[in-house]
């Protein structure tokens, strides 16, 4: 087990890039700084992408350049490529985020080339943003499943995990993201991963679609992983991946580390108020069953 854990939420990224409704830039804005005030230190604010492809993610600067930033809060935005990259790098992010998959299928219906290609567009990206001291983290989308392939072999996730780490990416998030991990699947993708980078540089990014993505939490921590994403009220999802639901909430995920003894540094009663907010934004009931819980008592 490892002796402390971070959380990292996504849901202004990967919560939103999903909503058929747009939500406004200032709402988002509002959204990361309440993450920021309940004590989260990482939040994946939005995506440097072809707004033809995630019309979601098209307020990217407005987003970005609206945020009053807390200098103990790492701000991560994604860039697939260097149009990307240029746009990002006027928003100074603290970390870029470039994408690929573990599967060839979901790297053509996400990202448009094959998996090779993908890590040929993404060594420019990791080159400028270390230049300019950007660090980077690379997510490994498909680890245990894809939509389209079905299983993923940790094979297949040490292939990527290597490329990536040959060119440059300082980070990796093994992400099931399809949510059809079960712990031991999680383990052997993660032990993969382990051969290139170092227990410190993996996070686990689960999608909660068949209820895994605590047990896979835990499992994660049993090999010493400590960075955990997740997203308040639930929420997210990728268009590509046809029926992946939310990633674990934040709120699940810290009620579950807080009961076992680790200090995430956020206050859980106001983080369920942040999944309020946006919930009733989104104007559904949240999907955090730890919020429900504790709304109900
Ligand atoms: P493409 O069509 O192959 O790109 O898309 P292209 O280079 O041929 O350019 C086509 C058009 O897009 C051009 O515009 C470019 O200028 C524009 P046009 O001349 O037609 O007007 N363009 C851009 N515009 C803005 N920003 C950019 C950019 N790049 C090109 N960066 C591309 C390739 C990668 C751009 C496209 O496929 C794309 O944007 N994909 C994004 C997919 C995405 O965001 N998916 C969700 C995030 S990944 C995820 O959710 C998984 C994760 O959570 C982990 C997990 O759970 O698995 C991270
Ligand atoms: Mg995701």
């Amino acid at each position: 087990m490892p002796h402390k854990v971070r959380v990292l939420d996504v849901s202004a990224r990967d919560g939103l890039q999903n909503e058929p409704q747009l939500v406004s830039a200032a709402v988002k804005i509002e959204l990361v700084q309440k993450l920021a005030a309940v004590g989260l230190q990482e939040i994946e604010v939005t995506s440097y992408v072809s707004p033809k492809w995630i019309p979601q993610m098209a307020d990217n600067h407005e987003v970005m350049s609206g945020l009053r930033r807390d200098k103990n809060v790492k701000y991560s935005v994604l860039v697939p490529n260097m149009k990307g990259f240029e746009a990002a790098i006027l928003d100074r992010p603290d970390e870029i985020v470039v994408f690929g998959a573990a599967s060839e299928a979901f790297s053509q219906k996400n990202i448009n080339c094959s998996i090779a290609h993908s890590v040929e567009r993404f060594e420019p990206v990791v080159q400028a943003a270390l230049a300019a001291g950007i660090s980077v983290r690379g997510a490994m989308s498909c680890t245990v499943g894809c939509p389209y392939e079905g299983d993923v072999s940790p094979k297949q996730v040490g292939y990527l995990a290597g490329l990536l780490k040959q060119i440059g990416v300082q980070r990796v998030d093994v992400a099931d993201t399809i949510g059809v991990g079960t712990p031991l699947k999680v383990q052997r993708a993660i032990e993969a991963t382990l051969e290139h980078f170092a227990t410190d540089d993996i996070s686990g990014h689960f999608h909660d679609t068949y209820g895994q993505a605590l047990a896979n939490t835990l499992a994660s921590m049993e090999l010493g992983i400590w960075n955990f994403q997740s997203s308040v009220a639930g929420l997210g999802g990728c268009p590509y991946a046809k029926g992946a639901t939310g990633n674990v909430a934040s709120e699940d995920l810290i009620f579950m580390l807080h009961g076992m003894g680790f200090d995430t540094g956020v206050d859980l009663d106001a983080l369920v108020d942040v999944g309020v907010y946006i919930s009733e934004k989104l104007g559904r009931p949240t999907n955090s069953r730890v919020a429900k819980a504790i709304l109900n008592k």
